[in-house]
């Protein structure tokens, strides 16, 4: 493997619901993280995985990942821009390809992990998987008031992992400004370009509750 992945896991999931911190939420009775690093490690391109856990839960996150796959664990940051920083610079010298990907996104299927991966071997400074967008969108103004309609057609719904040349991520994060809720973003701002590759459903963002309730069924009937 030449690709290593961080994994920033520090958030609260605030939108879950009141509870564990959202990576250690239980999903078929396993952790959101164990989800996430199982499929990973089962990435054949993947050779070091570096976990940004909450502060107060770094030990635990150690333990309860050892017996999945080798991973380090370093404590993570007040947003997930400076976790990912934290995870970043705990990567050891070898990987020339870095993959940043979401706890969140548990049931991200290996093959998305090393597509991902492959465009960038292929080339690209940044690679990010997209799903089309399937709502019509509309903007609005502080009060809900619509000020008018985006052409979704020249939209994309984007996830993670986002792949990234070594060099370009280094120097995306040590230039970065105000946090963003994306890495492709920071490496956007550098003027650097970013390809899409084709997304999955599977890799879906679990936020909210309902998010993990589909999640415990795909789990069941899709054996994913
Ligand atoms: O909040 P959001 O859903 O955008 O979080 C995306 C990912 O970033 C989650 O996996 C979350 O654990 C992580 N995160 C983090 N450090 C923070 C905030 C979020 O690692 N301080």
């Amino acid at each position: 493997g030449d690709v290593a992945v961080l994994v920033p896991a520090a958030g609260a999931g605030v939108r879950l619901g009141p509870g564990r911190p959202k990576a250690l939420r239980l999903l078929a009775g396993e952790p959101l993280l164990v989800h996430a690093v199982r499929r990973l490690a089962a990435a054949p391109s993947v050779h070091t995985i570096v976990v940004a856990a909450p502060v107060a839960d770094v030990e635990a996150v150690r333990d309860l990942l050892a017996p999945v796959a080798p991973v380090s664990v370093v404590p993570g940051g007040a947003h997930r821009q400076a976790s990912v920083a934290a995870a970043l610079a705990a990567v050891p010298a070898g990987p020339e390809i870095v993959l940043v990907h979401d706890a969140a996104r548990a049931l991200t299927p290996a093959e998305l992990i090393e597509s991902v991966a492959a465009a960038v071997r292929a080339g690209a400074d940044a690679v990010i998987p997209v799903l089309p967008v399937v709502d019509t969108v509309k903007e609005v103004d502080s009060e809900e008031r619509v000020l008018g309609t985006v052409d979704r057609s020249a939209l994309r719904a984007v996830q993670t992992p986002q792949g990234f040349r070594r060099a370009v991520l280094a120097a995306a994060h040590a230039g970065a400004g105000d946090p963003l809720t994306d890495d492709a973003g920071l490496v956007e701002k550098q003027g650097v370009p970013v390809r899409c590759v084709p997304g999955s459903e599977y890799a879906l963002k679990i936020t909210r509750p309902f998010d993990l309730t589909l999640a415990e069924h795909l789990l069941a009937a899709d054996g994913v």
